[in-house]
Formats: C-alpha cells, sequence, structure tokens
C-alpha cells in the first residue's frame, strides 16, 4: 500500500475512534434522536405512507419472511422499533441492506419515525412466524424450555413478550432462523448495540443450546388478540 493512502486511512480510523460512533460497541446510545421521537404524538395516516418504503422488505403486513431474511417488525413494542432504528441510522447495529433506507434523507426526522414506529406496533402479527424443527414434547423442546426459564424470563418475560420501558425486544412469535442469527451476532460480539448484559447471561450457550431455546421461543404463542386472523391476512390500508 502507498505510504499516501495509508496515512490518510490512518487519519480516518483516529477520527472514527475519537468520535466514537464507527465501530464501538454501544447498547445505549445517548440518544438525542431517539428520545425526541419518542416524546412525539403520532400521525396515523403519515405512519402508513412512510411504511411503504419499509413494506418493500418487511412487507405490508410486517410479518418478514420465514426464512428468516427479513424479521417481522408487526407488534413489536414502539419503543424497540425506535431504538433498533435509530441505531441502525447512526451507525451502532450493522444493517447495510436497510442502512440506505433508515436515513433521514429517505424517510425525514424524529417525526416521521414516531409515525411509522407506531403504525408498525400497531400491526396484527403472523399467525403463522417460522418455527424450530422441535415439536412439543420432544426432549430438545423441553431442554429450551428449562434454558429458556432459566436464562431468559427476566429481560424477555415468561412468554417473551418483551419489556418496552427497558427497551427489551417482544421475541414471541419471531421468525426462528432471524432469532438465532441474532442470538449468534450477540453471543459473539458482532451485534454492536446488544445488552452487555444479555452478552454475559448466553456467553456459554453451546450451538445446539442457542437452537434448543430458540425452538422454545419460536413457538410460545401470542396473545390472539395480537394476531392477524390468517396467514392469508392482507394488510387493508394498501387495498
Ligand atoms: C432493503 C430492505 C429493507 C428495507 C427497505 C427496510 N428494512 Fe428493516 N431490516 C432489513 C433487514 C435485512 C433487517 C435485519 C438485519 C439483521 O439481520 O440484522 C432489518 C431489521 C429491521 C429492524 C430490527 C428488527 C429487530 O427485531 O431488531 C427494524 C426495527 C426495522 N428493520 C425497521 C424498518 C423500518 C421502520 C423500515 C422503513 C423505514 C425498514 N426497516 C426498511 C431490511 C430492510
Ligand atoms: C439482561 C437482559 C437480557 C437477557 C438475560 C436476555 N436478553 Fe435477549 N435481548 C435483550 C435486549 C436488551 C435485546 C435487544 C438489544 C438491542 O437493543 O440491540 C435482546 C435481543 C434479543 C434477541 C434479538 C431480538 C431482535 O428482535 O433482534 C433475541 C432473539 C434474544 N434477545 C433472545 C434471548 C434469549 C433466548 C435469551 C435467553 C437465553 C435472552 N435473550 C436473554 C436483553 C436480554
Amino acid at each position: 500500500m502507498n505510504k499516501r493512502l495509508m496515512a490518510s486511512m490512518l487519519t480516518i480510523t483516529a477520527a472514527m475512534l475519537a468520535s466514537g460512533s464507527a465501530f464501538s460497541n454501544e447498547w445505549m446510545s445517548k440518544g438525542g434522536e431517539r428520545d425526541e421521537t419518542l416524546k412525539l404524538k403520532p400521525n396515523h395516516e403519515d405512519g402508513i405512507e412512510v411504511f411503504e418504503v419499509c413494506a418493500a422488505c418487511h412487507l405490508t403486513e410486517g410479518w418478514g419472511t420465514k426464512d428468516g431474511t427479513f424479521p417481522q417488525i408487526a407488534g413489536q413494542h414502539q419503543t424497540v422499533l425506535v431504538k433498533q432504528l435509530t441505531d441502525i441510522r447512526e451507525g451502532h447495529r450493522d444493517n447495510p441492506t436497510m442502512y440506505p433506507f433508515a436515513k433521514p434523507e429517505s424517510i425525514g426526522g424524529p417525526q416521521a419515525m414516531e409515525d411509522v414506529t407506531y403504525y408498525i406496533s400497531t400491526l396484527k402479527m403472523n399467525p403463522d412466524n417460522g418455527k424450530g424443527e422441535w415439536a412439543e414434547g420432544t426432549p430438545e423442546y423441553e431442554h429450551g424450555k428449562q434454558l429458556f426459564k432459566d436464562n431468559c424470563v427476566k429481560c424477555h418475560g415468561d412468554k417473551g413478550q418483551g419489556n418496552a420501558k427497558k427497551f427489551y425486544p417482544r421475541i414471541q412469535g419471531q421468525h426462528y432462523k432471524y432469532m438465532v442469527r441474532q442470538f449468534e451476532w450477540i453471543r459473539d460480539g458482532k451485534r454492536r448495540n446488544a445488552n452487555p448484559d444479555m452478552v454475559k447471561q448466553i456467553k456459554e450457550f453451546s450451538n445446539e443450546d442457542m437452537k434448543h431455546v430458540i425452538n422454545y421461543v419460536s413457538r410460545i404463542p401470542v396473545p390472539k388478540e395480537d394476531l392477524a386472523p390468517s396467514k392469508d391476512y392482507v394488510n387493508p390500508d394498501y387495498d
């Protein structure tokens, strides 16, 4: 590599480290934009309009895809949606596919984020999420159930419902393959905005433990009132 290029790369790296953004592992950023967004009042019609951008990948129902490429976001706590969206926007969580669509140039400022995240949180969830392979009653399911009780309930709740106030995501009803990917990234330090206490809690998990516990989570029933009536349901706002 030539010396001038090397020098300029070093300068850039130093600046990134100093600004604390690009390479930081930060679970809770200072969050000016996040906190500002959460103080606003949502507008339903504007939410529908902004969501069109998101629907290209997360689908108009917000259900994502069973193969886990795109997560279900319908029914997620609004606080969690705002945190994740601003983390992605600010570079605390890597998501190269979505990054350009999350930027202010694409969707707008805090008001647009308030509108769209509120809208998403009210969407009915997928009654047919992607599940792991082990049905209730199998030893793998039972093992996962025990792991969940011992390691996850204190944050994600006894039914995986999460905690809106603390920014703990709802994980019930999420696609198995998406969750396995996130869990592995969190355990192995690849998801930079992960909660450090979760990282500690799961660091001894083998890949098998991971699959068993996520299998169990993927099979926790979602309350009926939060689910769409059938898997053929179409979001009526986009008729
Ligand atoms: C080009 C495709 C694409 C578009 C458009 C897109 N997303 Fe995403 N989104 C993704 C992918 C892929 C992931 C999962 C990335 C990963 O595995 O870490 C994701 C993840 C998320 C997450 C994190 C979910 C979680 O459970 O932590 C949120 C929240 C989210 N998207 C919201 C939005 C919103 C709001 C919009 C519209 C403004 C949007 N997305 C537009 C592809 C997209
Ligand atoms: C100390 C609290 C804590 C514990 C214990 C914990 N988690 Fe988490 N978990 C979190 C938080 C907070 C996040 C979101 C981190 C972020 O903001 O990016 C998360 C994220 C996740 C995600 C990704 C969700 C998404 O939508 O992207 C999965 C899956 C998950 N946890 C599963 C588990 C399982 C299974 C266990 C038990 C084996 C567990 N967690 C234990 C706090 C915890």
